[in-house]
């Protein structure tokens, strides 16, 4: 990863934002340089999994970089193209299915379609209970996009949450390499 610019966009998935802001810091300790996007909710909300404030203050101190949060300051990733791969970890099925549909309408959203007019790798770290469902058909569509890449998901909870999947995310930086060499780390669906 080294000398890699990277993009790294979170999402409301907030049960996961652990997990996303570990393999950021693990992106960072392979040599990338990162810049941290969050959607609006991410950087505004408290939850039963944390204050925004520390996350948004975890994410600046492990990127040294201020964080994209609004459609504005996203919007330059179009015409300046700054990064190799843009990650979007956790990316809920909103933004997904949003991304997929065509609707700019978030900091996040905003990031993802700049970046993909480049030809430019997107890698999708998924996280999300309505996988299954109503999201399915969006998942469907971006499995078969070019230049888009899904870190390895599975079923969480097939019985207790039987449309849920979600991630590896412990799997982003290997999926991120494949990614940049313009492939799909496999088995997809574990
Ligand atoms: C505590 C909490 C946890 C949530 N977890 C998830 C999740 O894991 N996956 C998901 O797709 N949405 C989840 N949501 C819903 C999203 O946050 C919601 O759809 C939001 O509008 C997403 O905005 P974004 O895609 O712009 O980040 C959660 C919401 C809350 C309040």
């Amino acid at each position: 990863m080294n000398g890699i610019s990277l993009g790294y966009a979170m999402c409301g998935s907030f049960c996961t934002l652990r997990r996303a802001l570990d393999a950021m810091k693990r992106l960072r300790e392979l040599g990338a340089e990162i810049t941290p996007i969050m959607s609006p909710i991410v950087y505004s909300t408290d939850t039963r999994f944390g204050k925004a404030e520390d996350i948004r203050r975890e994410a600046e101190e492990i990127c040294g970089r201020k964080i994209i949060h609004t459609v504005k300051d996203a919007e330059p990733i179009g015409p300046k193209s700054p990064f190799d791969l843009l990650i979007a970890a956790p990316c809920t099925g909103n933004t997904l299915s949003k991304f997929s549909l065509g609707i700019t309408d978030t900091s996040v959203t905003m990031a993802l379609k700049a970046h993909i007019r480049n030809q430019k790798p997107l890698l999708i770290s998924l996280a999300t209970n309505d996988a299954l469902s109503a999201t399915a058909k969006n998942i469907g569509a971006l499995l078969n996009t070019k230049n888009v890449f899904f870190v390895p998901f599975s079923q969480d909870d097939p019985l207790g949450k039987p449309t849920s999947m979600i991630a590896d995310f412990s799997l982003i930086p290997e999926a991120a390499t494949a990614a940049l060499n313009g492939k799909q780390l496999t088995p997809v669906v574990k």
